[in-house]
């Protein structure tokens, strides 16, 4: 079919949808919601089969949803509707939630159900549950509800009117307001202060103050406090963290947004209030809520090193902590080393916040580019045992080259890639990319991939030998076949012979050129990209961080808007 997703902007479900359905062999399109009179033209060119709306922040408009099939997809239950889906099933504590495909009309969120998915809830915030939960459910109902719409244009099927869903529990929620979230650090509890934040989590965060301070907060974890402490009181920091007592221990804040600042954007709360914060005590324990952690199998044949970046962004800082962990972590005697990257995201590369925010973003570009650089040179220098990159989440830019310097690269079915850094700005990219990328796929291969500066499912990557493995439908399933190859790779009595073959073709390929000079071209450019005459770059990444509304679809997601493109025969369908 010829389908068309009109949403508010390539989020992640967006993405997954498109690269998903493609790959079922659908002619896929994008639109921005951008006004009617652009969502008409993009339907009159494209002349879709179906309409999909993923994520939208407002409503169809009667003139297409009248003519054309659409169907939006909506972040909860049968019967919920509003714009605060998920904020409310957070909040409210519900331990089932759900995602539904329905059938747009007059009334939002109202018309008739093709399809639904149910999942117990998570203790996360909400845009982690958005990610997985209902990204996972959102495609599964999507590809049911697809696969109705010849019965249904042929009278055979019906969608169900919400009327007629037997026990429906969802209800009309209007939209959250900030004093719905207002934490009150003299009654909460730590689980509803976490609860509270994790459901404004990653918009809009929850108003609040510190240090006398107007902010948001984001990024919560569950934190332990020493008897006696005052509620709402800042005990101290770890990382970009601070630790603040509530009524019955504490929360471990990792970002905050200062509306009213110079920075107005999502920052490491020790970034955001570094002179208040320079002073507080440095504390340990509560290792969970910590960025990095390590452990190791009970045989110590595996080391597990875990790094989990907010967003998957790495800040200068964040990358020297990682380099200095990957050398510790190399120094033990084990036989297999596997990164974990975060939960939600493996890495998106430099972290473009904390680069905004500084005195100077060409220097913090430069010196954060090249601490990524770090990372990965740490990688690729550890000969004496086998690597291993796990991609639990997403990746994009110079965080899916940071992957390739591993030996090897498994990652979650689901998983999305954005191999490319164009989209940014044109930026060059560095990490290494011009030696791993040909070396795993070839000159034509990466070449396109990087100038399609398309999304690319994980099972995709393995196809086209980007990567080299992918399983697991879920995160504990991706994780305990995790370990379990780990072992297995490091018991293997070939083990010694892959080393010693690294070794050799690490050698061959430094003689052959050095990794300094792949390092040295690629920042020639970069230096063009962060300090030349063309501003590309910053002017990307200050709307990027500052979430600038949309003004037009990109060119290559709007396949509809090529100049070769050439309308079918019009399909409308009497809707209604
Ligand atoms: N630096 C800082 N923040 C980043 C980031 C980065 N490199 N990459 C992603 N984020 C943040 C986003 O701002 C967003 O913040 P929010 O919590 O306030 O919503 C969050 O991570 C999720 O990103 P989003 O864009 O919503 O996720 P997605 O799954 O829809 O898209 C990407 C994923 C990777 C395509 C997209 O985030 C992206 O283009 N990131 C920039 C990658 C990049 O250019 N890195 C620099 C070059 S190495």
């Amino acid at each position: 079919m010829r389908i068309l997703l009109l949403t508010h902007s390539f989020n992640s479900l967006t993405q997954r949808l498109f690269a998903e359905l493609r790959e079922d062999g659908h002619e896929v399109s994008v639109e921005f919601d951008i006004a009617d009179s652009v969502a008409e033209e993009a339907v009159a060119l494209f002349a879709p089969d179906v309409i999909v709306a993923p994520f939208l922040k407002r409503a169809v408009p009667e003139s297409i949803w009248r003519r054309h099939l659409t169907l939006i997809v909506h972040p909860g239950i049968v019967g919920d509707r509003g714009p605060s889906a998920l904020d409310w099933a957070i909040l409210n504590g519900e331990a089932e939630w759900g995602v539904t495909v329905l059938q747009a009309e007059a009334q939002m969120d109202a018309g008739p159900i093709w399809a639904t998915r149910e999942f117990p809830m998570r203790a996360a915030p909400k845009a982690s549950i958005y990610r997985n939960e209902v990204c996972e459910g959102a495609l599964a109902a999507v590809r049911e509800a697809l696969s109705q719409v010849a019965d249904w244009r042929a009278g055979a099927w019906a969608p169900t009117a919400l009327a007629a869903w037997p026990a429906a529990r969802g209800q009309w929620r209007a939209l959250i307001r900030q004093t719905d979230r207002r934490i009150d650090w003299s009654a909460d509890t730590t689980a509803t202060v976490l609860a509270k934040i994790r459901a404004a989590d990653g918009f809009p965060g929850v108003a609040d103050a510190l240090f006398g301070e107007p902010c948001h907060l984001f990024d919560a974890q569950p934190g332990t406090a020493p008897a006696g402490t005052m509620p709402g009181e800042v005990l101290g920091r770890r990382e970009g963290a601070i630790r603040r007592a509530t009524v019955d221990g504490a929360v471990w804040i990792g970002h905050v947004k200062r509306s009213g600042s110079d920075h107005p954007f999502k920052l490491p709360a020790t970034l955001a209030f570094a002179d208040e914060t320079a002073a507080l005590p440095v504390l340990t324990g509560d290792a969970e809520a910590a960025e990095i952690g390590y452990r190791e199998s009970d045989d110590g044949a595996v080391g597990f090193l875990r790094f989990d970046f907010t967003n998957g962004a790495m800040s200068t800082v964040q990358c020297e902590r990682l380099r200095d962990a990957i050398e510790t972590a190399g120094a033990r005697p084990t036989r297999v080393l596997v990164l974990e990257g975060g939960r939600d995201f493996w890495s998106n590369g430099i972290h473009l916040n904390v680069i905004e925010a500084a005195e100077s973003p060409s220097d913090e570009s430069w010196a954060n580019i090249n601490a990524m650089n770090d990372v990965c040179l740490a990688l690729l220098t550890l000969t004496d045992k086998l690597t291993v990159a796990t991609m639990r989440g997403n990746a994009g830019a110079g965080g899916c080259f940071l992957a390739l310097a591993a030996d090897e690269v498994w990652a979650r079915e689901g998983v999305v890639m954005n191999p490319h850094y164009k989209n940014m700005g044109n930026l060059f990219g560095s990490e290494y990319w011009s030696y791993l990328l040909p070396r795993r796929v070839g000159e034509d291969v990466g070449r396109q991939i990087m100038g399609d500066r398309l999304p690319l499912l994980a099972r995709k990557a393995v196809a086209l030998g980007l990567i080299d493995e992918c399983f697991g439908a879920t995160p504990a399933a991706f994780a305990a076949e995790v370990a379990r190859r780990a072992e297995a790779l490091a018991a293997d009595p070939s083990l010694a012979s892959r080393i010693a073959d690294k070794q050799a073709r690490r050698s061959a390929d430094e003689a052959e050129k050095p990794l300094a000079e792949y390092r040295a071209e690629e920042l020639r450019h970069m230096q063009r990209n962060f300090y030349g005459f063309d501003p590309s770059y910053h002017v990307a990444r200050f709307h990027f961080v500052i979430k600038s509304p949309q003004s037009w679809t990109p060119r290559h997601l709007a396949r509809h808007r090529d100049l070769g493109w050439q309308a079918p025969a019009a399909k409308e369908s009497a809707v209604t």
